[in-house]
């Protein structure tokens, strides 16, 4: 039966972390090993602040997260956030917060933890959740340093599983994970891809190619 205070919230409030979630990342860090010290790091959903947290832990002394929500964020952190509708938000505006920061222009790891607002119609959350998981892989061809990692929350289906494959030559790894941490009930999965071999390594050139499957719609039933 579904316990609202099972295990790992309770570990998570007694660490100091906002939300239960911080144990996926964690686990997926431990086996894939997806951050180093001094990496600079884009949190995608970053509310309310979990992941974020562990990650501005494990890449210390000199690394950095940029983290975007739509919501503010309240924990304490050294991160740089941005309140910001990720759909709104254009690669321009995260290379000028870089720069305005001294800091490179590309990340070593992007995560993303991006889940919409349920409404409760299956095909409709289906449907924003997917379109949350392109944006965030939209993200991986100008923002993503050479060698990067990408690790990103979706939901099982024949979609994701599309894209993902189309997405995963472009990677040295790439795995889709379930953690411990999430709910055996729950259809939530995370996409683990790292070794990023950034085939078009100019700096956010305006004709560098997208990746494959980033602005169609994937296709349905396609097992
Ligand atoms: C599961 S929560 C993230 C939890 C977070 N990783 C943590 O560990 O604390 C998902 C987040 O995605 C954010 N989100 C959903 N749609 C968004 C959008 N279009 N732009 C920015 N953030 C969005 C939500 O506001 C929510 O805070």
């Amino acid at each position: 039966m579904y316990k609202p205070q099972d295990y790992y919230f309770k570990k998570a409030k007694k660490e100091g972390y906002p939300a239960r979630s911080v144990y996926k990342l964690k686990e997926i860090d431990e086996k894939f090993h997806i951050f180093k010290h001094g990496d600079l790091v884009l949190d995608l959903g970053c509310f309310p602040g979990s992941w974020l947290l562990y990650a501005e832990k494990v890449i210390q002394p000199n690394g950095k997260v940029v983290g975007v929500d739509l919501k503010p964020i309240t924990v304490s952190t050294k991160a740089i956030f941005l309140q910001k509708d990720i759909f709104k938000l254009k690669t321009e505006e995260i290379q000028n917060l870089l720069k305005k920061n001294n800091l490179p222009d590309k990340f070593n790891v992007i995560i993303s933890d991006l889940a919409p607002a349920t409404s409760g119609i299956k095909d409709v959350d289906s449907d924003r959740c997917l379109e949350l998981i392109k944006k965030a892989f939209s993200f991986i061809p100008p923002l993503l340093k050479k060698e990067g990692s990408f690790v990103c929350k979706a939901f099982e289906s024949n979609d994701v599983h599309f894209l993902a494959k189309k997405v995963s030559p472009l990677f040295k790894f790439f795995k889709m994970f379930k953690p411990k941490a999430t709910r055996k009930r729950s259809k939530e999965v995370f996409v683990v891809l790292s070794g990023w071999r950034d085939l078009n390594p100019r700096p956010h050139a305006p004709h560098a190619r997208a990746l494959p499957t980033a602005p169609q719609p994937a296709k349905k039933n396609l097992e």
